[in-house]
């Protein structure tokens, strides 16, 4: 393990505000030494893995990625069969969960809720989505997957599609891009907007960004493009949702008008924003982000608890 990668030995992963461009770099190349990687150096530690919100992805992936390295996992994937249902608090339900693991893994409805958590506790805790506000080991990934298909971060014309309000991949994508070089295209519906804050923030870096609603306002020579799903489950009003469920659907028709050369990436899971028939094309690179995820999350715990892969 590099010295920068030693520095991050306990510390918990909640947003990507904490973390500078070396010690994100120092994850990614930790990754890759963890591709394919199977020995149970995690035996004898336990994940703590809290999904007080549905998952597939992460927490499949996570758990995994334990399995993989010879550790355990306890929790519960909803939260209706842990004792929240009967009014326990979260920082209650964190100070008793950190006498059973090693590191704590929490997924929750509400932002600032791993926050929460990680002040409740004194063992590294990692944010697997809260709310709207930041999915950070998805933006490991991303980051993984983006260096994978193009072979580096920075001088890159990078465009998100769709609900770039609610969406909090993309949040934490956007966020994180302000470390590298890149130009960044936003498309969305107007109501759909990304929220100022993130703006404010590509501008006091200096990254040059665009917004519209007209996804062939995209120039064909863009590099990639990252779509979201609608976000149905945080709309305060449902037929706000229904004017714009079907704003963006991207199909392989669409995508050859735009280029053979894109690569194409979603977090998952997918509505009906990206048809089946471009899982064919070349670009597609959704299911190596998710195929990515257990090689990204092994070495975001190994480092978190301090475990040297060697
Ligand atoms: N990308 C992602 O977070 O997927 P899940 O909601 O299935 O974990």
């Amino acid at each position: 393990m590099t010295s920068i990668a030693a520095v991050l030995e306990g510390r918990d992963l909640i947003s990507m505000r904490d973390f500078t461009r070396d010690e994100l770099l120092a994850f990614l190349d930790e990754a890759e030494r963890f591709e394919d990687f199977e020995r149970p150096i995690m035996a004898g530690k336990i994940m703590g893995s809290l999904f007080f919100e549905p998952s597939t992805r992460t927490h499949l992936s996570f758990t995994s990625a334990v399995q993989r390295l010879g550790g355990t996992t306890l929790g519960f994937a909803d939260a209706r069969v842990s004792s929240t249902a009967k009014g326990e608090s979260l920082a209650d339900t964190i100070r008793m969960v950190e006498n059973y693991c090693d590191i704590i893994l929490i997924r929750h409805h509400l932002e600032g809720a791993a926050r929460l958590a990680a002040e409740s506790s004194n063992l590294p805790v990692v944010n697997a989505g809260d709310g709207t506000n930041q999915h950070p080991t998805q933006t490991l990934l991303d980051l993984y997957t983006i260096r994978q298909k193009r072979g580096r971060l920075d001088n890159l014309k990078i465009a998100f599609v769709g609900d770039l309000k609610y969406s909090r991949t993309v949040h934490s994508l956007i966020e994180t891009l302000t470390h590298f070089d890149n130009e960044i295209f936003l498309i969305s519906p107007t109501s759909l907007r990304i929220p100022s804050e993130f703006l404010e923030d590509l501008d006091a870096r200096g990254t040059v960004y665009s917004e519209d609603e007209d996804f062939f306002s995209l120039s064909s020579d863009v590099d990639i493009i990252y779509t979201t799903r609608i976000q149905e489950e945080r709309f305060p009003d449902p037929i706000e949702y229904e004017k714009v469920k079907n704003a963006y659907r991207i199909d392989l028709e669409t995508m050859l008008r735009v280029g053979t050369e894109v690569t194409l990436m979603h977090p998952l899971p997918r509505v009906n924003e990206i048809a089946t028939d471009l899982d064919d094309y070349p670009g597609a690179a959704y299911f190596d982000q998710a195929r990515n995820g257990v090689t990204v999350r092994k070495a975001v715990l190994c480092m978190l608890l301090g475990i040297d892969r060697d």
